[in-house]
């Protein structure tokens, strides 16, 4: 797993429930002293021990940690990788765009490396389906994942439906909308 991601679950909890709970989760997950950064990659095993110790610390089961954190992580994520997105694009087009982008990041750290299986359709004009499917079964990361990226592009995303496949394969379908201008003070 890139090390983008378990850095910033690390800074997800650390604002979620403060900075100490990183050492109980840490030492939970029986990774004491480890240190993650988000140029290298680590073992999927480590980010699993880290889920788990993490639902222990917070409460909260591991699909709903993931969507949360999905949520949470989308600003940060696209700050950092913000040149790869053309000016003018919408959270449509972006999420359209996610096989690639995935593909684009993770070549940059190995040429050989396989992005996660999102595919991402739009039908009609504000609805978009996603299928997943990864040996991770991460899925819930899209539910919070969607919804942070159309924030970010100052939308909002409904969940119109879910339904799970065989061996970790899930399909959602949301429905997007811009959100209403602000009005503005005059004076
Ligand atoms: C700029 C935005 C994004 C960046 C930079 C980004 C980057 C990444 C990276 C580096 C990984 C680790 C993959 C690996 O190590 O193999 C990952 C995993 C993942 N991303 Fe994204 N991502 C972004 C947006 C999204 C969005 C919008 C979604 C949902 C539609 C999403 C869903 C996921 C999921 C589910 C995983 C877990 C991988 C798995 O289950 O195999 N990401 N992302």
């Amino acid at each position: 797993m890139h090390g983008v991601i378990v850095s910033n679950f690390k800074r997800y909890l650390d604002e979620f429930i403060g900075t100490d709970a990183w050492g109980e989760v840490i030492a939970g997950a029986g990774l004491e002293g480890k240190t993650y950064l988000p140029v290298a990659l680590y073992p999927d095993e480590e980010m699993e021990a880290l889920l788990k110790a993490a639902e222990g610390a917070t409460g909260l089961r591991r699909d709903d940690l993931l969507a949360d954190f999905g949520e949470w992580v989308m600003g940060p994520l696209i700050d950092m990788y913000q040149a790869m997105i053309p000016p003018g694009w919408d959270a449509m087009t972006f999420l359209v765009n996610m096989q690639q982008i995935h593909e684009r990041i993770l070549r940059l750290k190995d040429p050989a490396a396989r992005a996660p299986n999102i595919l991402v359709h739009k039908r009609g004009e504000d609805t978009l389906e996603i299928h997943y499917y990864s040996h991770r079964n991460m899925a819930a990361m899209i539910l919070g994942a969607v919804k942070g990226v159309a924030a970010y592009f100052n939308e909002t995303a409904s969940l119109l439906g879910s339904e799970a496949g065989e061996g970790g394969e899930q399909r959602f379908v949301f429905h997007l909308e811009a959100n209403p201008a602000q009005a503005c003070e005059v004076g």
